[in-house]
């Protein structure tokens, strides 16, 4: 099924999530060819000093990425995340998303992210400022947000009408409040609650880690579509297990041994191609650290990672892992536990 943003038809209602430092460019793509409808890029600062850094500019790399282009801003001031918002539709960006979901570090002596959840009126100023610059080009705005500031503030039913007045055309939710961070469990009640408050299309997002948490979510929130994000670190092909069960209430197998090994070796290729051999070889440790995490002799081989400071030298080894991998199981495990998903690379989500 597909589901409507402005003009741009997404292809199903299965999504990435934003994963500052995860979900760059190479990963949507994957995460794309293996069954994600729609990705939105890591956000992007709205302080105008940093938009020429190393960082924002691989950051607001594009390249042969299937559209729509949804480019996610961060920022605490009306103004300068309208300047934001022009400036990245005027480089591509089809979507702007702004986040208020994201437990971001301060900016500028305030809080952005899911911190400005706490103060409604500027909320809601930076939400019109967004819209207001992204209509002359035709340009949804989307927005994500969290359940509240706190247990006894959540606020998002409401702050989700403002918004969706404010013209906001779909809002995504996930399950926590910003003083939660990433403890706790992700509650659906509050999804729920915003899907039935407003019309435009709601994203329901938090812990779904299986084809049937995501069936269970839909189901318990009316959502429109669910997002997926740290359960697809190292497992991209999730989104098409999701779809194949959405579709048949059947499990798809879990991919061939030989295939991981295709797609991780040519995602790294990518990674090196974006980041270059000095960063690359080492932000890719993580990823590999992912894809291996819960097989056999997986942890010995992260650790050699570490070890490991050429692109060849780390290609070869990955190679050699998953051929040895091969001749002891033809397929991958079936999904990862619940448990195993933890906040803490959420370190990297700062908005410089
Ligand atoms: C490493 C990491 C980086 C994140 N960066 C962002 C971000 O840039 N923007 C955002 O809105 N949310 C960000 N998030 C939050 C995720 O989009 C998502 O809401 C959260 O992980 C809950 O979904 P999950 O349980 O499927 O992981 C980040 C989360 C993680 C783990």
């Amino acid at each position: 099924m597909t589901l409507q943003i402005g003009t741009h038809t997404l292809e199903n209602r299965l999504f990435v999530a934003p994963m500052a430092g995860v979900t760059d460019r190479p990963f949507r793509m994957l995460c794309r060819e293996l069954g994600a409808g729609y990705a939105v890029s890591e956000m992007v600062t709205s302080r105008k000093e940093l938009w020429g850094t190393l960082k924002t500019s691989r950051r607001a790399n594009h390249d042969g990425e299937p559209g729509p282009i949804a480019v996610q801003i961060a920022g605490t001031d009306a103004a300068m995340m309208a300047e934001a918002t022009v400036y990245n539709i005027e480089r591509g960006a089809q979507i702007i998303d702004i986040n208020m979901g994201c437990p971001a570090k301060k900016v500028c002596n305030k809080w952005a992210g899911s911190a400005l959840m706490r103060d409604e009126p500027l909320a809601l100023e930076i939400v019109q400022a967004v819209v207001d610059a992204a209509q002359p080009y035709n340009v949804p705005v989307t927005l994500k947000m969290r359940t509240g500031w706190s247990e006894d503030s959540r606020n998002a039913v409401k702050l989700a009408r403002d918004f969706e007045s404010a013209g906001v055309q779909m809002l995504t939710v996930h399950g926590r409040t910003r003083e939660q961070g990433y403890k706790g469990h992700a509650e659906y009640d509050t999804i729920a609650a915003v899907k039935a408050a407003v019309r435009v299309p709601v994203v329901a997002n938090g812990d779904i880690t299986s084809p049937e948490k995501a069936r269970d979510v839909l189901a318990a929130t009316g959502a429109d579509a669910v997002m997926v994000g740290r359960a697809a670190q190292g497992r991209p092909w999730i989104f098409r297990e999701i779809a194949h069960f959405l579709e048949t209430g059947t499990h798809r197998a879990p991919p061939l041994v030989a295939e991981v090994r295709r797609l991780l070796l040519d995602h790294l290729v990518e990674h090196y191609a974006l980041y270059g051999d000095f960063s690359g070889v080492r932000t890719a440790r993580k990823h590999i650290g992912w894809y291996v995490r819960t097989l056999p002799d997986g942890e010995a081989f992260r650790g050699r990672m570490n070890t490991i400071e050429d692109c060849a030298e780390q290609l070869r080894a990955v190679g050699d892992y998953f051929d040895g991998l091969a001749d002891r199981m033809d397929r991958m495990p079936e999904h990862q536990a619940a448990e195993e998903l933890s906040g803490e690379e959420e370190a990297a989500c700062a908005v410089d």
